[in-house]
């Protein structure tokens, strides 16, 4: 099978988790796939709470009612990707620089379910660049401490996030630590938001593989 069929098959377990309600969505192309799977039981929900344009235009395509955070109030179950996960379902997000609005939703919801294929899952994070968004003239600013904090931050020029900032992607940061980390790099001045989820894990991970899908509880 090929990355993108176990994507899907992670995608497609993910269902399992949808009793109604307002379903939290995550951004990304494996979102893509559990949007498509939701859509073939939209009666079942009342609507989405959507964590980025692209994913709010595919269920408008769907025929899902889209909500708002703030009158939705507390969700029972988020979905989102992941671009690494630990065994403690501490992740890397951010990799389609949604990661502002995913961590806002994973913090209001009850149960987080990441879907992914089994390549996201590693023994140590930071072999994917860390994504870090930040507030536009802090730029250069963030940069210079990431590096003291030991990562070779790339601006990933052109990109701007749904609210309306730049994202750092941080190479060659091995995070033994990650809340620690997590909690140093958003208290530097002009970052809205890192891409590491230790404070706030995944609750389930469920990994599409050849076996089937694998799922990893917290
Ligand atoms: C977007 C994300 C995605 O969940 C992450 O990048 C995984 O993407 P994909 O499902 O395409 O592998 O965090 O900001």
């Amino acid at each position: 099978m090929d990355q993108d069929a176990l994507k899907k098959q992670a995608a497609e377990a993910a269902l399992d988790y949808v009793e109604g309600g307002i379903v939290g969505v995550g951004t990304g192309s494996t979102v893509n796939h559990f949007i498509d799977y939701l859509a073939t039981i939209k009666g079942k929900v009342e609507g989405a709470v959507s964590s980025s344009e692209v994913s709010t235009e595919r269920m408008r395509q769907h025929g899902i009612p889209i909500m708002d955070l703030n009158a939705a109030g507390d969700l029972a179950l988020y979905v989102d990707g992941a671009d690494e996960s630990n065994q403690d379902l501490q992740l890397i997000k951010g990799g389609g620089g949604a990661l502002t609005r995913e961590k806002i939703i994973a913090a209001a919801s009850a149960k987080f379910v990441c879907i992914a294929d089994q390549s996201k899952l590693v023994d140590l994070l930071g072999n994917f660049p860390l994504p870090v968004e930040v507030i536009p003239m802090a730029r250069s600013y963030v940069a210079r401490e990431l590096v003291k904090l030991g990562g070779t931050p790339i601006w990933r020029e052109g990109f701007i996030t749904d609210n309306g900032n730049l994202i750092l992607d941080v190479q060659g940061m091995q995070i033994r630590e990650p809340a620690k980390l997590e909690q140093q790099i958003n208290n530097l001045a002009g970052v809205v938001t890192v891409g590491i989820f230790a404070l706030r894990p995944a609750d389930v991970l469920i990994l599409g593989s050849e076996q089937g899908p694998q799922i990893i509880t917290a």
